[in-house]
């Protein structure tokens, strides 16, 4: 069985074949160079460059396979949420493919894909633990089944992989900043300055990272002869310093979250035994190291899929559209691509997350 994957919700254009042996055949992928210039994502010239780059990486992915399209057992794609310019682009080629190849189309949901992810290159069973965090999304949820997700927690405004990216912009570290924070932060001094843990008395699993990231700010805009955050001037090992505490901060907070989530999924999935880290964020070593502590402090495996596949890929969007395929849950040509689409969505209200106590 061998499903082609598409990918195309925010700035990352992949492509690629994954068979139910769990062996990845052909891939291509293809981050955006056009958006760093803007320290963030423009819709428009995301759409854009998906669309001028989608034929030829499908090509480059079956080519690296040696299969041919007729190989192919059914043609996933990220069908939302997402940027819905982007979207489309991924949705119309994948329909367009499967019409004329007469196979099934799958209009995967882009966080189930990260959310099942690691069942690819790790044994995870059903149900586990999952912290979900990337640039649009920061979400702690138990991942029941294919398509079966109870919610526990949700940032009430930024997500993690934002914070990351603004304050990066914040210290002109260019875009995305993740990464670039990241490699500061480990030649700097996590505890020099105190920084916010916003929401981290609140009685749920909850998480917040506006206030963080404006002590952030204030603390650079101290560095400013005239309070204006353009005119800091920041000598390098104080960047490094504020990267280290920033990253140190927003770590500790998911954590601390995560923790509280734990009792909850211990008590009610009893039979679960992992803890997993999946999108953008979990790229970041420091907090998969905290992540794998944690794990072991409550006696949960830690699984996170490798790093270059917790950043958007095509290979997540195929993994996770054969776990559905094989389900048998695919979706007519005629299904909309949803700007908005939670994960959760049919699931009843999660009963109890909100009120475990630590
Ligand atoms: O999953 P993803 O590729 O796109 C979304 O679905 O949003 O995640 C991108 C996010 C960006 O915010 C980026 O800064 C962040 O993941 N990111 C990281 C790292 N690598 C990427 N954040 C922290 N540390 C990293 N090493
Ligand atoms: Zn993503």
């Amino acid at each position: 069985m061998i499903v082609l994957g598409i990918e195309s919700s925010c700035d990352d254009t992949g492509v690629a074949l994954v068979n139910d042996k769990k062996e990845i055949l052909g891939e291509a992928l293809q981050s955006q160079e056009e958006q760093k210039q803007y320290g963030g994502v423009v819709p428009e010239i995301a759409a854009r460059a998906h669309l001028e780059h989608i034929d030829e990486l499908v090509s480059l992915c079956f080519k690296r396979a040696k299969l041919s399209l007729s190989d192919v057992d059914a043609i996933a794609a990220s069908s939302g949420p997402g940027l819905i310019g982007g979207v489309v682009v991924g949705v119309m080629t994948a329909k367009s493919l499967a019409l004329a190849l007469n196979k099934p189309f799958v209009a995967l949901n882009h966080l189930e894909g990260h959310a099942l992810c690691a069942r690819l290159s790790n044994e995870v069973e059903f149900p586990y633990l999952l912290l979900l965090v990337s640039g649009g999304h920061c979400q702690i949820l138990v991942v029941k089944n294919v398509g079966e997700y109870e919610r526990l927690g949700t940032t009430i405004d930024d997500a993690a992989g934002e914070a990351f990216d603004k304050v990066a912009k914040m210290l002109g570290l260019g875009y995305p900043g993740g990464p670039m924070i990241e490699k500061l932060a480990s030649m700097g001094n996590e505890k020099r300055f105190s920084l916010p843990r916003p929401l981290l008395g609140s009685n749920d699993c909850n998480l917040s990272f506006s206030g963080l990231k404006t002590a952030v700010r204030k603390l650079i805009e101290s560095y400013s002869p005239d309070g204006d955050i353009k005119n800091a001037d920041l000598p390098k090992e104080d960047v490094n310093d504020i990267c280290a505490c920033f990253q140190a901060t927003a770590t500790d907070c998911l954590v601390r979250k995560l923790e509280r989530a734990i009792k909850y999924f211990k008590q009610k999935y009893p039979n679960g035994h992992h803890l997993v880290v999946s999108g953008g964020v979990a790229a970041n070593g420091y907090l998969r190291e905290k992540l794998k502590n944690l794990g072991e402090k409550y006696n949960l495996e830690f699984a996170a899929p490798p790093i270059k596949f917790c950043t958007d890929n095509g290979v997540m969007v195929a993994w996770a559209g054969l776990e559905r395929y094989r389900l048998g849950l695919t979706n007519s040509l005629d299904f909309k691509p949803r700007p908005r689409w939670p994960l959760d969505e049919n699931a009843p209200k999660a009963a109890g997350a909100g009120g475990v106590k630590a």
